[in-house]
């Protein structure tokens, strides 16, 4: 409101000066005609006087000439002519002159009544100017009004805010003594915790100790029981056998596949019961992507054992066309710090001399599946005390003649069925 009104004077101001201009221009010119007018005053008085005399001296010779008359007839007449001609040239002058004061006068009266004019205008728009300075008087006065009403009210919000900020600062300070005391507690606590946890990982090791022992003395228990008899565990095997193979289709037109559907699962299982009865850890030689591998990992881990997975992952052997390796990174995930990892061939002399220093309660033999290579994984793992499962029987007559030699070497009795593509090479008890 106030800036509008501030830009309307603004405009009155500047129209103001403009007006005041062009009287004070019309004045100066106002000035000159006047002083055109003086001029031609003083020359029509000049010509009146000129006139006068012209009379004068007109009359003057008149009397002379009607003394003289007879002497110089012809002289005054000539004179007389002479002064006539003079008298209508001074008569042309005056006529002009006053033609001229009345043009003069024409205009004069023009200016006066322009003048009159922008006078008026003038008055209007200093009317006008003082409306607005006083409106723009009257909005600074409301505009002060409200700013101290604001002001007021602005120190009271600032007052609350501050009082409020007080308050806020006593309360973190508060915080700030409870967080450290609490700090302390929670010091306290992680110390008296660490010690707690040292405690409880002796404990645990103890745990484990004492399960093993638990698990060798019923084991031992079993054997003098007569538990452990050959024929028990046959009965036990062909149990987890039948049971796994019951929804196999036999009449596959290839027998290989016989036993395939829940293979993974059966050696797991087989694996667990060996756990459960021998003491030592698990192999799996050959596992490529590994689906068995995550399912031995889980018993290992589950009866605090280890599993070592035996492969090269090599391209172009036994399956292998590339990305196995990641895959079976991936699968065994979740229990890899229970599994011990040999990227070697299992015919390579190191992993032979790593597997023999390692004590074995279960191992599966699925690596290359040629006659030497296959019985020379069943050789290189013939210390295992539990079950030694060996694939693919059924379709591959090179490991099954490895199987069956494997197990004339090693002395092992044999469990394989028909119905399931793997064999067994049973404890010697
Ligand atoms: C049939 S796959 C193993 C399948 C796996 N056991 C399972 O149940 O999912 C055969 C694996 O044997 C591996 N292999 C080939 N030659 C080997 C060797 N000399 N030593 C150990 N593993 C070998 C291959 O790399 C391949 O991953």
């Amino acid at each position: 409101m106030a800036a509008t009104i501030e830009k309307e004077l603004e405009e009155v101001k500047g129209k103001w000066q403009k007006t005041q201009q062009e009287l004070d221009q019309t004045k100066s010119e106002l000035h000159d005609v006047r002083e055109e007018l003086e001029r031609s005053q003083s020359q029509l008085d000049e010509v009146l006087g000129e006139l006068e005399q012209t009379h004068f001296e007109l009359h003057q010779l008149k009397e002379k000439g009607g003394q003289q008359q007879s002497e110089s007839n012809g002289e005054v007449e000539q004179e007389l002519e002479e002064t006539k001609a003079k008298l209508q040239e001074t008569e042309q002058l005056l006529e002009q002159s006053q033609s001229q004061l009345g043009e003069t006068m024409g205009v004069l009266e023009g200016y006066q009544s322009q003048m009159e004019q922008t006078m008026e205008v003038l008055e209007e728009s200093q009317g006008k100017l003082q409306q607005k300075q006083e409106e723009l008087e009257q909005v600074k006065a409301e505009l002060a009004q409200k700013q101290s009403g604001s002001d007021a009210e602005l120190q009271k919000e600032l007052e609350e805010t501050k009082s409020q900020l007080r308050e806020s600062e006593e309360l973190l300070e508060q915080y700030q003594s409870q967080l450290e005391e609490t700090m302390e507690v929670l010091e306290e606590s992680q110390s008296q915790l660490k010690h707690n946890q040292k405690d409880l990982e002796e404990v645990k090791k103890d745990r484990e100790e004492t399960k093993l022992k638990l698990q060798q003395t019923r084991m031992e228990l079993r054997k003098l029981k007569g538990d452990y008899q050959a024929e028990s565990i046959i009965k036990d095997l062909v149990n987890v056998l039948q049971e796994t193979t019951k929804e196999e289709k036999i009449d596959l037109p290839q027998n290989f596949n016989q036993g395939s559907l829940h293979q993974h699962q059966r050696i797991a299982r087989v694996a667990e019961y060996c756990v459960q009865i021998w003491p030592g850890d698990l192999i799996e030689i050959g596992c490529f992507i590994g689906e068995t591998t995550k399912l031995l990992a889980e018993v290992a881990q589950k009866y605090n054992r280890r599993l070592m997975a035996v492969d090269p992952w090599e391209l172009g052997t036994q399956n292998c066309r590339g990305g196995e390796y990641e895959a079976f990174l991936k699968n065994i995930e979740p229990y890899k710090a229970n599994v011990d990892i040999v990227r070697l061939s299992s015919l390579d002399q190191k992993a032979i001399s790593l597997i023999k220093n390692r004590e074995l309660c279960f191992a599966f033999v699925d690596g290359l599946h040629t006659y030497d290579a296959c019985l020379s994984d069943i050789k290189t793992v013939d210390h295992c005390q539990g079950v030694i499962a060996v694939d693919d029987l059924l379709w591959s007559p090179e490991v099954d003649s490895a199987f069956h030699k494997g197990a004339e070497i090693i002395q092992s009795r044999k469990l394989y069925l028909p119905i399931c593509r793997e064999g067994y090479l049973l404890p010697k008890i």
